[in-house]
Parts: C-alpha cells; structure tokens; sequence
C-alpha cells in the first residue's frame, strides 16, 4: 500500500514534525507499506523526500511534488531542471503535519478536492479543534468543562483588571490556533500581560487569556474505527520538571529531563472511567473523526477540565499519543494500521 507521509511545514511546529514523522518513517511496516515522504518546507514547497538509515531528508530543493485534483491518488514530480513526470498512485495521505496549514484543515481540504484517502480527522473536526476559542464554545455548548477563558482579538485586548477580575492571577495568555505551548506566557502582572500579548500576537492575531488552573495534565488517546466506534486509550500523565513552571515548548522538546510520562496514570478507578467516557464525548463535540488525543486538566478535587484536543498528536518519542495506545494494549504497528484502515473505509 502506497501512502505518503507529509511533514515538516509551515507552522512553528515544523521541527516537532519532523520528530514526530521519523517515528511514524520508522514503524511504517516495510512489507505492508510502500511510504513516501514529502518535506514541506517552513515556506509551504511539497519536495521529495528520502528515508535513509533511519533519517528523512530535508531537501532544500530539488523534485517538487503535487497532488493531482480529482486524481485519486496520482501524483506528480516536478524536477527542478527537466520535465514532470508521475510518481506511482498513492493509496493515502498521511499528513504528521502540527499546527496551522497542516492540522487545521487545510492539508485535509487538499486530500478531499485531490479525492484521495486520507489518515486522522477530517476538514472540520481539524479546523474547530485547532482553535482554541472555537473548541471551548463547543465543548462548553455540549456540557464538556473547560477553564474559564476570554478570547483576545487583535487591537482589543482587555484591560488586565478586567482578566484579573474575571479570571484571577496568574493566568496563562496563548494564541488561539498554535500548538506545542508556543507564544505560550504565564501572566502575574500588568508588565507581564503587556509582554504576553506581544509575544501571543507574533503568532496569532486571536488570543485566549485562561484561568490558571493548578491540577495534574492527563491525556488520552481516542482512535476511531472503521464503524465509528470510538476506542478510547487509558489515561497517560504529563509531570513536568519543577525548573519549568509548565509544560512548554523546552520541556517538551529541548530539555530531556523537562517532563516525565506517566502511563498509565494513576487515577481511581471511577475518575478513570469518567474521564474516558468525556474524551469520546469531547470528541464528538469538537466534530472530530479518525484520531485526536484529548488534554485535561485535572483538579485536586478531581474535577477534571478539558484543555485541548490535538487532531495531529505528536509522534516523537516523548509523546504521549502512542505510549497511552500501547498501556491499552494497542502497539505503534497496529495504531498506524488502524488509523490507514480508518482512512481508506
Ligand atoms: N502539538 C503537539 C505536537 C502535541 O500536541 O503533541
Ligand atoms: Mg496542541
């Protein structure tokens, strides 16, 4: 089975991508898949790629690739010296792109006009849970709770009185469509709100100021089968190093002593069950389909609040998408196969 594996991109994500496709390179079965991979640059080019050894290649030029529309599957190389020719059918589209123009709709988009099949969730379900701000009307509206929050537009901010009145301090300041904790600020004061909002608006012109709240991070995996039946992954915990205040972008992926993954977490067995069964039910809320891993937060009191839902986890080896998978019983091997199963019913 032909599939071609998209990554890299134009996102702030772009370098997680490329972690997170390696590792999917690496468990694409040789003898059930015939993988492809296509780098996209930060500037948004579709090039040719290579999986050597271990490693994918990230060409700065060379053979462009594109999808044919209404081609089902066909697509073509472009050579930078010399005349396209086509590249064998594929079968699926896997795109391991994080973040704006790759897991927000548009990349899912491109496989519905190209009419080929495609891994993970769909134009709608990526664009709605992309957006922060969107996500939290809908996980509100069906009764799933979330932090209290106040969406930011450009040239509107709120004075920092009224998010202190209304959400107390600290509170955290993030762009609304980013990922991987980038823009990310934590707020204490007016200077520090001020900092925030600049920093938030050089990724987004949407911000979302939130309530801070003080609990454990839990994360399950949700993984839709060919009925449309959800399975739902036991519960991992994120323990974040005390020397980063919070799971950001460095502790996730620069220092490797950031955060431990706890899976499975260590939850009391109805807590467990409750927080599975709002996983599936936040899932369907945000119009989600194929795959999403959905973040909580969870209270002392165990009151447990949704965070985000991520259409595109990571798949680096820090993730939590696929160890929570595999504590379910589920290894890396058969969460692909599913997941190209999914895609092509
Ligand atoms: N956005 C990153 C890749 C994640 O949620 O895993
Ligand atoms: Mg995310």
């Amino acid at each position: 089975l032909r599939i071609a594996v998209l990554f890299g991109g134009r996102s702030a994500e772009h370098d997680v991508s490329v972690l997170s496709a390696t590792n999917v390179m690496r468990a694409l079965e040789p003898e059930k898949y015939d993988a492809v991979p296509v780098f996209i640059t930060r500037e948004g080019q579709w090039l040719l790629s290579s999986f050597t050894d271990g490693t994918l290649a990230k060409p700065s030029g060379g053979t462009e690739v594109c999808l044919v529309p209404g081609g089902k599957g066909r697509m073509l190389a472009v050579p930078a010296d010399g005349a396209p020719y086509a590249l064998p059918e594929i079968a699926i589209l896997f795109p391991v792109l994080h973040g704006l123009h790759g897991e927000d709709g548009a990349v899912q988009g491109l496989a519905e006009v190209a009419r080929v099949p495609l891994v993970g969730c769909g134009i709608l379900g990526s664009a709605t849970a992309l957006d922060k701000d969107i996500a939290k009307r809908l996980l509100n509206e069906a009764g799933v709770p979330t932090a209290r929050s106040a969406t930011i537009h450009h040239g509107a901010a709120p004075a920092f009185a009224e998010l202190e009145h209304a959400l107390g301090l600290p509170l955290f300041v993030k762009p609304a469509r980013q990922g991987s904790s980038v823009g990310v600020s934590k707020v204490a004061t007016e200077r520090d709100y001020a900092a925030a909002l600049e920093e938030g608006f050089k990724h987004d012109g949407k911000l979302i100021a939130e309530e801070f709240i003080r609990g454990r991070e839990i994360e399950l995996s949700v993984l839709e089968d060919t009925e449309g039946g959800l399975f739902v992954s036991r519960p991992g915990e994120i323990v974040p190093a005390e020397s980063h205040g919070f799971y950001s972008y460095d502790a996730k992926y620069i220092d490797e002593q950031g955060a431990a993954l706890k899976v499975p977490a260590e939850l009391p067995e109805e807590v467990e069950a409750d927080i599975r069964a709002v996983a599936a039910k936040a899932f369907r809320a945000v119009g989600c389909d194929g795959m999403a891993r959905v973040d909580f937060f969870l209270t002392p009191d165990m009151r447990f609040l949704v965070n985000e839902l991520n259409t595109i986890p990571g798949f680096t080896d820090i993730s939590m998408y696929s160890k929570a998978m595999a504590a379910s019983g589920v290894g890396y091997a058969e969460v692909i196969d599913r997941l190209v199963a999914h895609g092509l019913a």
